[in-house]
């Protein structure tokens, strides 16, 4: 893994954006896995002001999000749909008939996880996944235990993620309590992962991640076994790393 530690979030994700829109400009027909949650909401500002500035088009690009609560429609104000139109979609010239996000009102919920799966293959696969990292370690919504093959799916959240995310919600009721996600086998099938791990709350996980032995307790673990992932962090979220040092020594100030 290439870990690139930065003094501060904001310049954490100001290169998390940059690393973005250089694929873009390399391939503008690139295939991008986008992830959602509180980390991204900074990567995904840059991105649309840089649009803005240097017109980098996303017209040509497809995406497909990792994952999407169960029960949400996709119009309903904490849908991870709302979340991509509110952060990014509506912000740059991307043609939303190139977006995925997995129904998390499907009726059939198997049927539409093996469909993702299917239209992900059709699209010649993920150029880029970008991920954030759970407290718990997970990857999109891979909770611990989860194979480190398995494809799209419905899983159930632990009260943990649960608690994470309920200042999205009104109340912990109406917090959802199952997600469809992408697996983590569909993930380490992406070309390049980039994952962006910010704030002290995130050090044990992203230490396990990184230095940890290869486990399904945390599932991030399994990015260990991709032969094309940049972890980038701030110094809160890497101060878990036992060998901190030398990743800086080999990528100074995250060169
Ligand atoms: C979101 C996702 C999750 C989040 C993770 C961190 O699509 O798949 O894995 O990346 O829960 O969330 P934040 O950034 O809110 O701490």
């Amino acid at each position: 893994m290439k870990v690139l530690i930065f003094d501060t979030a904001e310049a954490a994700a100001q290169r998390c954006a940059a690393h973005l829109l250089d694929r873009v400009r390399e391939n503008p027909c690139a295939v991008l896995g986008l992830a959602t949650g509180g980390t991204m909401l900074p990567v995904y500002d840059r991105v649309a002001t840089t649009y803005l500035a240097e017109r980098v088009s996303f017209s040509q690009v497809t995406t497909f999000n990792l994952d999407e609560y169960v029960g949400l429609a996709s119009k309903h104000v904490c849908s991870y749909h709302s979340y991509m139109r509110v952060a990014l979609f509506d912000r740059i010239d991307i043609d939303l008939g190139k977006t995925h996000i997995p129904k998390g009102d499907a009726v059939d919920l198997a049927a539409e996880a093996r469909a993702y799966e299917q239209q992900i293959t059709a699209s010649g696969g993920i150029d880029l996944q970008l991920l954030g990292i759970g407290q718990n370690g997970h990857i999109g919504f891979n909770e611990p235990t989860s194979s480190l093959a398995s494809r799209t799916r419905v899983i159930v959240l632990t009260e943990e993620t649960r608690h994470a995310n309920r200042i999205y919600f009104t109340k912990h009721a109406d917090t959802p309590r199952r997600a469809i996600t992408m697996g983590i086998g569909t993930i380490l099938a992406a070309k390049a992962c980039l994952v962006l791990g910010t704030g002290e709350g995130k050090s044990d996980a992203i230490a396990a991640m990184i230095e940890g032995p290869l486990s399904a307790r945390c599932p991030a673990s399994a990015l260990q076994m991709h032969p094309a992932v940049t972890v980038i962090v701030d110094r809160a979220a890497a101060a878990g790393l036992k060998l901190g040092d030398d990743y800086q020594r080999v990528h100074p100030n995250g060169a």
